[in-house]
């Protein structure tokens, strides 16, 4: 059993009666415990639509996705949640932090809805926030933080839970030069610590750390390579 087994997913959205997008058309690949994979292709492929099903965030219209040997179509909202705040770690180009709230206050947020106990939250909060690197932007609003601060502060969210697998749209999509370098850097190690890594990405630099390539083209998967060689 793997991790991730997607078997002939497609997503087909409904826009109106006579439209309709077909967004990922009977995908399957399986990820591996401790895999790093970049998922590439043009614009409007699917590569949002495919990570938002990984994440439990949507469902498949059609075909199944196994995570952790749990049908994911199967389950209900409330199960649902907790699996995405327990084995799910979200890191998106927008970053989507909350305004007006520090630093220290979003990476505390999963850990409410994950039910611990707010000096543990405090305290593990803290650690996150210096392990990457921002030990004196705690009380800072994302407003008054760069780009790349920004981002690592959405890593340091992602990791509050300490999920089994990240899940990145784009991370470097608002930030760049020395910033993607640190924030790659940063995600590399998680993995090498046994965090299992999905990143959407444009950038060859990124999708250079990782060692598999899924390639989607017009909602299909059109290549899937280890370290450059088809599998
Ligand atoms: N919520 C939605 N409703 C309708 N169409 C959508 C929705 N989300 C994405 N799409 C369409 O699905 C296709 C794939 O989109 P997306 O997964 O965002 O691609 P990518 O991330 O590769 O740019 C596009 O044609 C897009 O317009
Ligand atoms: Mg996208």
């Amino acid at each position: 059993m793997s991790l991730i087994e997607v078997k002939a997913v497609s997503k087909i959205y409904r826009v109106s009666d006579e439209v309709e997008t077909v967004a990922l058309d009977q995908v399957t690949f399986s990820v591996e415990k401790g895999e790093f994979l970049a998922i590439v292709g043009p614009s409007g492929s699917g590569k949002s639509t495919l990570m938002h099903i990984l994440g439990a965030l949507d469902v498949p219209t059609s075909g199944s996705y196994r995570l952790d040997d749990q049908e994911v179509g199967d389950l209900d909202e409330d199960t649902l949640a907790e699996i995405r705040n327990q084995k799910i770690g979200f890191v998106f180009q927008a970053y989507n932090l909350l305004p007006r709230t520090s630093a220290l206050k979003n990476v505390m947020m999963p850990m409410i809805y994950g039910g611990i106990k707010v000096k543990e939250r405090e305290k593990r909060a803290k650690q996150l926030l210096s392990q990457v690197g921002l030990a004196d932007k705690l009380n800072h609003w994302p407003n008054m933080l760069s780009g790349g601060q920004q981002q690592r502060v959405a890593i340091a969210r992602a990791l509050a839970m300490t999920p089994a697998i990240i899940l990145a749209d784009e991370p470097t999509g608002n930030i760049s030069g020395q910033q993607v370098t640190e924030i790659m850097d940063r995600l590399n190690q998680l993995n090498q610590a046994g965090h299992t890594l999905l990143i959407i990405t444009h950038d060859q630099e990124v999708a250079g750390y990782a060692k598999r390539t899924l390639t989607l083209k017009d909602s299909r998967l059109v290549a899937d390579n280890v370290n450059g060689r088809q599998r």
